[in-house]
């Protein structure tokens, strides 16, 4: 009794064609879409915790989570451009498991978009931290720049962007194609700047020992650094507003990924062979776990010995350009960061309040969620209560922590997808499809294993929300949902 109140593709298909919204967006588009929210915290902060987790063998991090990523982004592309509806895993869920699955689904992706959006609060955080000490010389006092996990109080800038980005979707500001083209821009030429940079000065003797933590550390930093690659998913919730959403939704999940990767692994590379990535050990040889208070404190005990090991720093890329002899250039790309990691706050969050609002428009959570503001026309009330959350886990949590728990919500998601795309290939063979995922039956247990396998390498408290996390999920379903669902026996949605 899984599968049960499995909605019909039909059904969903004819329900968003009748109140479809105007198809602008082309291929080109669709990939700066996707690239726009990739590019983010993962690669311009959670490199060092990579480092720390892998030592220079995060570069094979980076390139086991971008396969991962790889293989989930063509089994979400049959779905994509078989449903081109928005709701992404969660509206795919529901048409081929039915409304249990499609509701963990949805529960998992309040961990993936909100959660992320507070990670990358924490991480533009560091960055302005970090340029108005090098830039203007003004030094935001620790305790009011960290969290208690690293020996402050409260995270007092990544609550501002939080709240900021939150009043900004309050009032409908959604963002333009062009806006997001020049942001995307930005972050491109920051990223090029740093390779153009590192890899000329590499150094081979940064590379050994290349994997001092074994392959367990370098499958470890895949779990955690797979945050960096999230957000290609984001092209599928716009499926409803592309145009020939069959070719060009696989071409912007797919070309996104394809040219994020390419950048990070030469950051990877870059960051490696210029400074050095070897992680920082206690006094006593023991390793330390990025975001926790030891390693805070260790960071400190070396930061008076005049070390800055790449590990240590909330700026990773800025740091590595500083300590190589381009303070100019450290800086322009930490302004760059600055200027553009609010857009994917901005993503994640419009994609939790879309989320919330088609859950909310199936019955499973209450109507008061889908309200719209009667002047401002946009889901107030979901968009404040996603604010409020993401700004209290932003203010208390560590970015690497944050990002970790965000991963569990996603990798879920992502395995559901997987499955449903060969369990859809079963049960509907004849169904027409644009894109099929090539090989599906190499692909989708190869996208299925590598979800798992990460999430089993997350570090145990993101491994233990997970779970805690679905079973208040389940306890909202069966007090709420199941029986207020507009698939409920007697319950009769309410006029469109
Ligand atoms: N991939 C996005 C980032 O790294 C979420 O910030």
């Amino acid at each position: 009794m899984l599968f049960w109140r499995v909605k019909s593709l039909d059904a969903i298909m004819a329900n968003a064609e009748k109140k479809s919204l105007h198809r602008s967006l082309g291929a080109l588009q669709l990939t700066m879409l996707g690239v726009g929210a990739i590019i983010g915290t993962g690669i311009f902060v959670l490199t060092a915790e990579a480092a720390q987790k892998a030592g220079p063998g995060m570069m094979i991090s980076f390139v086991i989570a971008a396969f991962v990523c790889g293989v989930a982004a063509l089994c979400y592309s049959e779905l994509a451009s078989m449903v081109p509806v928005s709701g992404s895993a969660y509206t795919y869920s529901y048409a081929v498991m039915g409304e249990f699955v499609a509701w963990l689904v949805g529960w998992a992706l309040i961990l993936e978009y909100a959660v992320a959006a507070s990670a990358v609060a924490v991480g533009w955080s560091g960055y302005l931290v970090g340029l108005l000490d090098h830039s203007l010389g003004i030094e935001i006092p620790h305790a009011l720049a960290n969290g208690p996990y690293a020996g402050g109080m409260v995270n007092l800038p990544a609550i501002v962007i939080a709240l900021a980005v939150t009043a900004l979707l309050y009032v409908g500001t959604k963002e333009s194609a062009t806006v997001n083209a020049v942001l995307v821009a930005i972050k491109v030429t920051a990223l090029l700047a740093f390779i153009v940079i590192a890899l000329p000065v590499m150094d081979d003797a940064n590379f050994q020992p290349f994997a001092p933590l074994g392959a367990a550390g370098v499958i470890g930093a895949a779990s955690s650094i797979f945050f960096a690659y999230v957000g290609f998913d984001a092209v599928s919730t716009a499926a409803e507003e592309t145009k020939n959403p069959q070719r060009n939704v696989p071409i912007g999940l797919i070309g996104s990924l394809i040219i994020c990767t390419i950048f990070y692994l030469l950051v990877a590379a870059g960051a490696t062979g210029a400074y050095g990535a070897q992680p920082l050990m206690s006094a006593a040889g023991a390793w330390l776990e990025p975001g926790s208070t030891a390693m805070a404190a260790r960071c400190t005990e070396v930061a008076a010995l005049g070390e800055q090991p790449l590990v240590c720093s909330r700026e990773a890329l800025a740091h590595v350009l500083r300590a190589i002899g381009h303070p100019a250039v450290g800086n322009a790309l930490g302004l760059a960061a600055f200027l553009a990691l609010p857009s994917v706050i901005l993503m994640m969050i419009y994609g939790q309040t879309r989320i919330f609002f088609v859950m909310s428009r199936d019955g499973l959570l209450p109507d008061v969620l889908s309200k719209v503001h009667p002047k401002f026309r946009t889901p107030h009330v979901v968009t404040i209560v996603t604010g409020i959350g993401v700004t209290i886990a932003a203010a208390f949590f560590p970015v690497g922590r944050l990002a970790d728990i965000s991963n569990s919500g996603t990798l879920f998601a992502f395995l559901m997808v997987a499955i449903g795309v060969m369990l859809l290939r079963r049960s509907e063979p004849t169904r027409i499809r644009h894109f099929r995922t090539p090989a599906l039956w190499l692909v989708g247990p190869l996208a299925a294993i590598g979800c798992i396998v990460l999430f089993l390498f997350l570090p145990i408290q993101a491994k233990l929300v997970f779970p805690i996390w679905a079973g208040i999920g389940l306890v909202v379903y069966f007090l709420y949902g199941y029986r207020r669902s507009h698939m409920a026996p007697g319950v009769t949605p309410p006029a469109e």
